[in-house]
Formats: structure tokens, sequence, C-alpha cells
């Protein structure tokens, strides 16, 4: 390109979080219990009590995002603080902090970005077959009539669920309950489906209530390179597209089943029960945007068909498994990867967003983006994260080029605005621009501290990315 396309004028320049990761006050004010809070948390790592302490810091927060000159604020509201069981009363303090959370932000000028659900399913709804349970779906969209009501008029941006990719490709990634078990592959695929008849009601409500709103999926997208010009890897790769990536937002969007994706689920006997209209309720949601989290890309062999194909590794953690028979992660020799073995590809992020602007033509948000590390406090108060500016900047960069490319990126919000705990490795692993300074189990003072990588966003966003 001889001309590189700026970033728009009113392009949101945001920062990420999400309720249980943030906020702690997990027992607070008469909030209910979640899946999260019931879960068995991996020995040695924080648990989530406490978290940022965002719930009881917020407005200092708010104050750190405005001065670093967030134009937007992605974060997730707990289910059970609103509704303690899921269903049912409304408890009056939980909607009165988000309430303040949102006034607070708008008084610094930075729009709100609601996530409407972020891995925290009410535990009551859990004990009763959680997704499994056609009531789930009810539930929901009362969750959502609810925030619409008493929300709606403050914040034009929302997100229905997160992941829910993730949540069923890795069930075990978002926790299990304590002495739960993991869901069969058969009851994954129909709490999917249930998921997107909650999603797709939900959305119809949405436009019905605020018809100037914006609503949209949040689904977590990877590119996928196959690992040679064999065409078997090719098969292999596009499987893997589909299977983990298009099955979902395809029926986010296009409210349909995606053929091959039908295919691989019948082929095993773990497709859905379709009640009658739940394809309409499916389709009739139509999202206004695609929302994606975007950390890596996956490199894609051909299946041996024997167990290897799921322990073959890639990575220096299994972050990335295959599925025997159907397709097996390889390495990549052209990307570098995290000291969590996450493979670093900001031009596959271009990729990403070509394609799904090509498969769908809508506005397309970043709800994720960034690098987890064991960031590290100097004895002079200092957190100097340059790998994150370098990641951040990249990435950055394959967006400006995406737009030139015909794009329409309406914003960035990477993980995280702040530190949070990782789903996995607790406060070990990083992500925030700002420094929360607590250990896994030492608490300390919780004190606020800017990292490195706070004052460079924060001229990033005053130059509105024109040095990018
Ligand atoms: C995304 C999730 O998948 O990845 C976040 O939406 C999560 O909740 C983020 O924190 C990073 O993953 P992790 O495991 O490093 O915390």
């Amino acid at each position: 390109y001889q001309h590189i396309k700026p970033f728009p004028n009113d392009f949101l320049w945001g920062g990420s979080t999400s309720a249980y990761q943030v906020e702690g006050a997990w027992n607070e004010d008469g909030k209910g219990l979640s899946v999260i809070d019931m879960c068995d948390h991996p020995a040695g790592t924080a648990d989530f009590t406490v978290a940022s302490d965002h719930y009881h810091r917020f407005r200092e927060d708010v104050k750190l995002f405005a001065e670093l000159g967030l134009k937007a604020y992605r974060f997730s509201i707990a289910w059970t603080r609103i509704l303690p069981s899921g269903v049912g009363t409304i408890n009056e303090k939980g909607l009165d902090f988000y309430h303040q959370l949102i006034d607070e932000l708008l008084l610094h000028g930075i729009e709100p970005i609601v996530t409407m659900y972020h891995f925290d399913l009410p535990y009551e709804l859990e004990k009763t077959g959680g997704w499994n349970n056609r009531g789930t779906i009810d539930a929901f969209v009362e969750y959502g009539r609810i925030l619409f009501e008493h929300y709606g008029h403050k914040v034009k941006y929302w997100l229905t669920i997160n992941e829910q990719n993730t949540m069923i490709l890795h069930p075990g990634a978002i926790g299990t309950p304590k002495g739960g078990r993991l869901p069969s592959g058969k009851e994954l695929y129909q709490q999917n489906h249930h998921m997107f008849v909650a999603q797709g009601r939900t959305m119809r409500l949405f436009h019905d209530m605020l018809p100037h709103g914006k609503v949209g999926p949040a689904l977590n997208m990877t590119s996928m390179y196959q690992a040679t010009s064999r065409p078997a890897d090719a098969i292999a790769a596009h499987n893997w597209e589909t299977i983990r990536g298009w099955g979902f937002l395809d029926l986010s969007v296009w409210g349909r089943y995606n053929p091959l994706f039908w295919s691989y689920l019948h082929e095993r006997g773990i497709e859905p029960v379709i009640e009658q209209g739940d394809m309409e309720d499916i389709q009739s949601g139509r999202p206004d945007l695609v929302a994606i989290n975007y950390y890596s890309t996956a490199t894609i062999a051909a299946s041996i068909g024997d167990a290897s194909d799921v322990t073959a590794r890639a990575g220096d953690q299994q972050i990335m498994l295959g599925e025997q028979g159907v397709y097996r992660a390889a390495e990549n020799p052209y990307t570098e990867k995290t000291k969590y073995g996450w493979v670093i590809d900001p031009v596959g992020l271009r990729l990403t967003l070509r394609k799904v602007c090509e498969r769908y033509g809508l506005p397309i948000l970043i709800t994720e983006n960034g690098i987890g590390a064991p960031d590290v406090l100097e004895a002079d108060h200092t957190i100097n994260d340059t790998y994150r500016i370098n990641f951040i900047a990249k990435h950055l960069e394959q967006i400006r080029f995406a737009l030139t490319d015909g794009v329409d990126v309406i914003g960035y919000c990477p993980w995280s605005v702040i530190d949070v705990v990782s789903t996995h490795q607790g406060y070990g692993k990083r992500y925030g621009m700002i420094y929360v300074n607590r250990g896994e189990q030492d608490l300390k003072d919780l004190k606020r501290l800017k990292k490195k990588s706070f004052s460079w966003y924060q001229e990033v966003i005053r130059k509105n990315g024109r040095d990018i």
C-alpha cells in the first residue's frame, strides 16, 4: 500500500477486564455464587475472592483509565450480583454497583462496553443442570431484559456471551465446580445449542428494547495455517477452522449450522436436539457487530489417526490439542511464543480481521488481545514491560493494515487494562498496563502502579495511533 489509512477519529481505544477476574468481593452485598466461585482452583495460584479488588477501588481505577485516555472500557457484569440465584429477586446493591461504575465511566467520557456473561454462570442454575437445562435459556433472556431496562439508556455497546467457543472446546479451561464432572461431547453441544438460542432471543429482545444500541457475540477467533502444502493438511486445517471458529460465528451471525460443522457433530453422534422454533430464535438475533478476542494463530496438520493426534504438542504447554482422526497441532517455525507457549502472530490478526470481514461484512470490535507475562516490580517501583509495548504496537500496526484492506475495525480493547487474575496462572501471569501490587496469596497493599506500557499506550491514544 502507498497510503496506509489512519485510525478513524471515533476509534474506540479501550481496555478490557471481566467481573470475576477483576472485582473480588465474591460474596459481598448480596452477590450469589457463580460456577467460578465453586471451582477447584489449581494449587498454588491465587483464588478469585479478592482478585484486583476493583469492586472497592473502581473509582480510583476509572480515574486511571481516564488518565490513560481510554475512550472505551470493556467489562463484564456478574450475573450473580444482579440475580444471586440466576433468576428471581433482583439484588438492588448489585444493580447499584454497576450504575455507579457506568456513571463514573461516563463522567470521564469513557464509553462502557458491557459483556453480559463472561464464564461466571450462577451456581444455582448450574445445580439444576446449567446450560443442559432449557430453563437456563429463559433465565438468560430475563437477565438480559433486566440489564437492558436498567442500563440500556447509558450503555450503547453490548456483548452477549464471552468466548462461547472456548467454553465448549475447552470445558475444563473454565473450571469445574467442586465435585463436578466434565460434560460429555453430546452434552456440550446441546449446551452450546441452548446458548445460541439464548443469545438469539436476547439479541432480538435487545433490538426491540434498544433500537439505537449495538449488540453482538464475542468469540475467540484464531486463524490457522496448514502445516505444509500437502492437500491432507489443507483439509485438516479447514476442518479445524470450521469446527472451532466458523461453526460458532455462522450460528451467531447467519443463524444456521455450518454444514461441515453439522456433519462433524452428526458423524460423532453429538449433534444437539433442535426443538421447534429454536432455529428461528437463533436467526432472529441479527448482531450489529462481531467482537473478537484474538491472541494467536494455530498451525494444523493432517491427523495420523491414533491417540498421538491429541498429545502432539505445539508450544511448551498443551495450549492447542489435536483431535483424534480430525487434525493435529503442528509447530510454526516462523512465529515466536510467549513464556506460556502462546504463539505471537500480529499478522495473524490482520488475516483474522480480513476473514471475518469478508465473511460477515459487519463492524468488528477487538475485545481482547494481549500478552501474559510474569511482570517484575523493580526496586524503584517501575515495571518495564517493553515486551507488552512491542506486542501491542505490532498488533496495532496490523490493524492499520486491515483498515487499509477495507475492514471496518471500530475499536481495540487490549486484555487487560489493569492486572487481573489469569484463568489458570493467577497473578504470576499478568496482562495489564496498570500493575496491581499483590502476590498469589499475599494480598500486600493492592496498590496500583503504572507500567511502562501505560505511558506508551497513553501516547498512542493521544495521537490516535498516528505513529503506529
Ligand atoms: C480469554 C478470556 O480467553 O483469555 C479471559 O476471555 C482470559 O478471561 C484471557 O483471562 C487470557 O487467558 P489466561 O488464561 O492467560 O488468563
